[in-house]
């Protein structure tokens, strides 16, 4: 086992700044040794402001520096199964940022090659670190809610289109909109606690209304405004819908970045026999069972924890042991089937098989 490793953050934005580094940055067993971004200035800040590590501009200058262990992939979705596979090949262990990819061929390319290389690929879905979900996991488990036969995911935001006219809102850059960054989370999240179910069959409608075009769009809060280009593209869902037959529970979902009903929501339903969890996306969850004829409901109080820190470190403490972690890309990719999945079936307005 390794004592200390030595990693690379590619791509110093938000989720980098927010959650890989100041991980790295907390862990006894790492040392950051490059900050990578093809803006110098993010590059520039992040060794400033974290005192350690060079400033570099084009991963491909440190392929090939053998005391480099791992990198994290923070870039936007595009990018992601090159840089992924490049550092793969060149011998490093990954963690990269959630959606695996724009599409399930990419996806399925990085799996191939995390396999032939023998080197962890884990990707940023990182709701398999939450307290939360771990204790609706245990519950589950240990037959509280009996079976299992329904999961309801909701995702729906009244105005919440993200980096208009960005990555985000350019299908070339992102692979999709609603589904693949938001629903990704819920969807790996219901996998996880239901134990990896088979998706079996997929139906889904996924619906570009209300972005497109985005000089149109009236946003009232989020993020949206920042490097707002009202003249820039938007070709990506804004909402979705689908139905989900698995291996265990059917799943079905509803999400929108911006719909006209201003009532969000954003929550999991595991509806079981014996009883109920409704999860707060990163929150809490309430508990319904039945018992000697009373119908109980409880808000179970516990820690909460960082998931994204407690991703990261665990992935630090893997690429040490040399093991694949929860978060590995065998799990992840089932979300990546049934993503692609509801844009096959919608575009086809057919349920797809698989
Ligand atoms: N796990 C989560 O909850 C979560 C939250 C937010 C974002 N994300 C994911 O993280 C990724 C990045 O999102 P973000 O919001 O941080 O985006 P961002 O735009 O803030 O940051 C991406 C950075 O990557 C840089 N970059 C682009 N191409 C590069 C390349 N070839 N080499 C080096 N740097 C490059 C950009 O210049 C930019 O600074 C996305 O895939 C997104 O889905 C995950």
């Amino acid at each position: 086992m390794k004592d200390k490793i030595r990693v690379a953050v590619i791509g110093c934005g938000n989720i980098a700044t927010s959650a890989h580094i100041p991980a790295y940055m907390a862990s006894e067993n790492a040392e950051i040794a490059y900050f990578c971004d093809i803006r110098p200035e993010r590059a520039d800040a992040a060794v400033e402001k974290n005192g350690c590590g060079k400033a570099v501009y084009d991963y491909h200058e440190i392929l090939d520096d053998p005391g480099l262990d791992a990198v994290s992939v923070c870039t936007h979705n595009d990018m992601h199964s090159v840089i992924a596979c490049d550092f793969m090949r060149a011998g490093k262990d990954v963690l990269c940022e959630k959606p695996a990819a724009r599409i399930l061929s990419e996806a399925v390319e990085m799996q191939k090659v995390s396999y032939e290389t023998d080197r962890i690929l884990s990707i940023g879905v990182c709701n398999r670190y939450s307290a939360a979900v771990n204790k609706i996991k245990r519950l589950i488990d240990e037959g509280v809610l009996g079976e299992v036969y329904h999961v309801y995911a909701s995702f729906r935001a009244y105005r919440s289109i993200p980096g208009l006219g960005g990555d985000f809102t350019t299908f070339a850059a992102s692979g999709g909109g609603s589904l693949i960054d938001w629903g990704v989370h819920y969807l790996d999240l219901v996998e996880y606690v239901c134990s990896d179910p088979e998706p079996l069959t997929v139906s889904g409608s996924a619906f570009s209304k209300l972005g497109s075009p985005i000089s149109d769009y009236i946003y009232t809060s989020m993020w949206a405004e920042q490097d707002y280009d009202p003249n820039g593209t938007f070709d990506v869902d804004d909402s979705v819908t689908g139905l989900i037959r698995t291996s265990g529970p059917v799943i079905t979902f509803n999400g929108a970045w911006a719909e006209n009903i201003d009532e969000p929501g954003t929550f999991i339903d595991f509806i079981g026999t014996k009883g109920g969890i409704r999860h707060q996306y990163c929150g809490g969850f309430t508990l319904y069972t039945v018992r000697d004829g009373m119908l109980i409901r409880s808000e179970p109080q516990f820690r909460r924890n960082d998931m994204h820190r407690d991703e990261v470190l665990d992935f630090v403490e893997c690429v040490r042991k040399h093991e694949r972690n929860r978060n590995d890309i065998s799990n992840a990719i089932l979300t990546s089937k049934i993503m692609q999945a509801v844009y096959d079936s919608s575009e086809a307005r057919r349920e797809i098989v698989l």
